[in-house]
């Protein structure tokens, strides 16, 4: 069976994500806080690059954009060229990568608890394969979803999410749907992903070469608790 992700993050997704209200001012100054211009840096899981994008146009020199989305790759490398940003955007797989030397990586919007227990465990072994000795991963995901029925309309679609965490598994599933007005056509699109919660993370982090953890509840800093709206944790390689 096709893994619900291979589908979801493509072209509609990119229009309905633009209608988001995410404050990225937040989130480039909480990754000003931890490193500098000349490092060497991964968004990962960097969709169609919103945030590398804001990290290329402070100068931050040395940007790698992966993810395994060719539709919002093809989006992030047509604005690499139109703002003359150099960010090397890569289509590689999170669970299965090689060796490398950053310094800093962040893995965030959400981006995690897509698969099976494993999978998931070998992407937080990868990840710190691709760190240098010493180098800083910064993970967020929402904590607390609310149940969700928005509706939303561009030029030509109306969009629909509907949403529902379940608590008690920490299951956060859902369904994108798509009304193009012009032919008439719908398609939707499902998502289901285990938010593993805050001890399981450091958990997860500290059984795959991970130390030095600290955690918060939003990109202000603000301190962790059960109705945070994101859960923000920030590690060290071994
Ligand atoms: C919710 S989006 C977040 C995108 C970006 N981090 C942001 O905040 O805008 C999750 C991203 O993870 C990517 N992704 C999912 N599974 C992946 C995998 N196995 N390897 C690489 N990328 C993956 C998707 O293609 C998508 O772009």
């Amino acid at each position: 069976m096709i893994h619900w992700s291979n589908n979801f993050f493509n072209d509609l997704y990119y229009r309905f994500d633009q209608l988001k209200t995410d404050n990225i001012i937040n989130i480039k100054n909480f990754i000003n806080h931890f490193c500098n211009q000349n490092e060497v840096i991964c968004d990962l899981c960097c969709g169609y690059g919103r945030i590398a994008f804001k990290l290329a146009n402070e100068n931050y020199k040395y940007l790698t954009g992966i993810d395994k989305s060719s539709e919002l790759l093809q989006i992030a490398k047509k604005t690499n060229k139109e703002q003359n940003t150099n960010i090397n955007f890569m289509c590689k797989d999170v669970r299965f990568l090689e060796k490398g030397d950053f310094d800093l990586v962040f893995f965030f919007g959400t981006s995690f608890g897509y698969y099976n227990d494993r999978d998931n465990n070998r992407i937080i072994k990868s990840i710190n394969n691709i760190l240098k000795p010493g180098g800083l991963f910064l993970f967020q995901q929402v904590n607390n979803p609310q149940n969700l029925f928005i509706k939303e309309e561009d030029s030509k679609y109306t969009f629909k999410k509907q949403s529902f965490f379940h608590e008690d598994e920490r299951i956060y599933e859902g369904e994108y749907s798509f009304h193009n007005k012009f032919n008439q056509k719908n398609i939707s699109y499902k998502f289901n992903i285990h938010l593993y919660n805050k001890d399981e993370l450091i958990d997860m982090f500290t059984n795959n070469g991970f130390n030095s953890i600290e955690y918060w509840g939003g990109f202000n800093f603000e301190s962790f608790g059960k109705d945070s709206k994101d859960l923000i944790i920030k590690s060290l390689k071994l």
